[in-house]
């Protein structure tokens, strides 16, 4: 078991520290600080991030910023930049900063410049975007694409929906965009019912392209390509691939010229600025994509740069430490107010928990500490009307981060003022409650009183910018990629594997064939799953 964090003097001064100020109510950190907002608010001149309505205090930062230094985090961070092998498991350098880095210094890796490589994937990306686009490219019998089929799964399909949805005021509405994920294929019939084979481009968008769904939705969208097209050839205008497996590629039958590669030092979850971004720069075009990557950069650039204390990713990374740690809130929330945002959450829920949820050390040893918090949300207001009453009222307390722009992208009354409106309300409410003494002074019954009463004291960040735009989208999800890594180095865990996946896919492959066998021979599972194969064997023949 290893005890390297919990160990540490800068831990056991936080956990001191903790037992101080655990029973703290909000109201008296601002009570006795009238520029707590000012000081606890910090900006890379377009994210604002407020986390003065938090469980903390300058003392709690300072602690949480001597334990990550302690950690060496900035050397870490320049380890990841200067592309350092520190995917340790997969010996790999984790290198998606430099696919948006968009100065003219090379980076350099084996004797390669790799910012090469990325221009020349990015000239290739613009030059066939721009010929969807602008139904240069045509179908096999000479048909303009007018549907675009991204088959992908995790970082291959949650990137680019989440972008593309997040974009779609910039997108290009002559072009509708289908995403298919699931194994399950009503995923891929639903979304290829009334589509055109003639006007349908398919991107097989796969890092290895070995993965289960993405192989099996691929090959039966081609079947079904070539139900109607008949001829093998049709496949070049049809099927494009983003990967980093040639050969697996051509096997499949793409011709190689309508690959577009990446590198193995991409992570899946960190891969949308990639090649895996071509559905975006179909979608929105070039020059936006290329704001995206820019926004991403100017994040990079602010994380490198900043002094611990007032760099966006590790004050969130720290908070997150805090709450997970000391005061085992096991889970936080991401509240986007803006329904453009709605995939953020799910977007996340994958970095930080495929990322982070770990329980060996670099070592390999056990760990006595918590790592990966559950993530989850739903747009605002939507959730106010569904979750927020366990927020509000619950016993569980659940750290939120809530999200919001300033100006709107669509006007329609004053449907943005009311959203502006909730999203201020909600973190007031959830920070300061509605006392009892209150309820008393307005007459609500002395049965009443109980139930209507908030204790407050329910921790967010408050995460404001002027407008969503492909820039300021680029810094946001920049901010919680580099927020993932830094509590990957403080929980000292390898955050750019993800082998605790491996074992649910092997057991698929091994239970596959015996769904074909009659049930009742040879089965050597638990005695749990093999009475569920033969449930679902009985129930299927029925
Ligand atoms: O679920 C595991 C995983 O490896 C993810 O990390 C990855 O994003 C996804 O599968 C898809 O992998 P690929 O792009 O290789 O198909």
């Amino acid at each position: 078991m290893s005890n390297y964090l919990t160990e540490k003097k800068q831990w056991v001064a936080l956990q001191n520290h903790f037992n101080e100020i655990k029973s703290k109510h909000l109201d008296d950190f601002f009570k006795n600080d009238s520029k707590r907002a000012e000081k606890f608010t910090i900006s890379d001149g377009s994210v604002y991030l407020d986390f003065s309505k938090n469980r903390m205090n300058d003392t709690t930062l300072n602690l949480l910023v001597d334990l990550a230094e302690n950690c060496n985090l900035v050397s870490e961070i320049e380890a990841m930049f200067t592309g350092k092998k520190i995917n340790r498991t997969e010996n790999r350098a984790v290198l998606h900063t430099a696919l948006r880095d968009r100065s003219p210094e090379p980076i350099v890796i084996e004797n390669v410049n790799i910012k090469e490589q990325i221009e020349n994937v990015l000239i290739k990306m613009k030059k066939v975007s721009e010929e969807i686009r602008n139904g240069i490219w045509k179908g096999y019998t000479g048909k303009r694409i007018k549907n675009i089929v991204n088959i992908g799964i995790g970082g291959s399909d949650l990137g680019p929906v989440m972008v593309t949805e997040a974009l779609k005021s910039y997108s290009d509405d002559n072009l509708n965009l289908f995403f298919v994920s699931n194994i399950d294929d009503s995923h891929l019939i639903e979304s290829l019912k009334g589509l055109n084979q003639e006007e349908t481009l398919f991107i097989i968008a796969s890092k290895t392209f070995t993965t289960q769904e993405t192989m099996t939705n691929a090959e039966s969208a081609k079947k079904w390509l070539l139900e109607n097209l008949k001829s093998e050839e049709a496949v070049k205008n049809h099927f494009v691939a983003l990967s980093t497996n040639k050969e697996g590629v051509v096997k499949f039958g793409i011709d190689p010229s309508n690959m577009f590669e990446f590198w193995d030092w991409v992570g899946g979850r960190y891969s949308l600025t990639s090649a895996i971004g071509l559905s975006i720069m179909i979608a929105v075009g070039y020059e936006n994509f290329i704001e995206l990557l820019e926004g991403f950069n100017e994040m990079d650039n602010h994380f490198r740069k900043t002094e611990l204390k007032n760099n966006i990713p590790v004050v969130l990374a720290l908070i997150g430490i805090w709450y997970n740690n000391f005061f085992n809130f096991e889970t936080m929330a991401i509240l986007p107010y803006d329904q453009y945002l709605h995939r953020f959450p799910a977007y996340f829920q994958q970095t930080e928990m495929e990322s982070n949820g770990k329980s060996v050390d670099k070592s390999g040893n056990s760990i006595d500490y918590q790592t990966g918090s559950i993530v989850w949300g739903e747009p605002g207001t939507n959730g106010q009307h569904a979750f927020y009453q366990l927020l509000h009222q619950g016993t569980k307390i659940i750290p939120a981060d809530f999200i919001v722009f300033a100006k709107p992208i669509t006007h329609t009354g004053d449907h943005h003022d009311k959203l502006l409106a909730n999203f201020l309300a909600q973190t007031e409410a959830l920070a300061f409650g509605r006392k009892k003494e209150e309820l008393e002074k307005e007459g609500v019954s002395v049965e009443l009183i109980p139930h209507k009463t908030f204790e407050g004291n329910r921790p967010t960040n408050s995460i404001v910018l002027e407008k969503l735009t492909p820039n300021s989208l680029g810094r946001l999800i920049a901010m919680y990629e580099h927020k993932t890594f830094v509590q990957g180095v403080i929980w000292n865990v390898f955050s750019f594997d993800q082998w605790g996946v491996e074992l649910g896919k092997n057991l698929a492959k091994k239970i596959l064939p015996e769904l074909s066998l009659k049930y009742n021979e040879n089965l050597n599972h638990d005695s749990s799953t093999n009475s569920l194969i033969k449930l679902v064997k009985s129930l299927e023949s029925r």
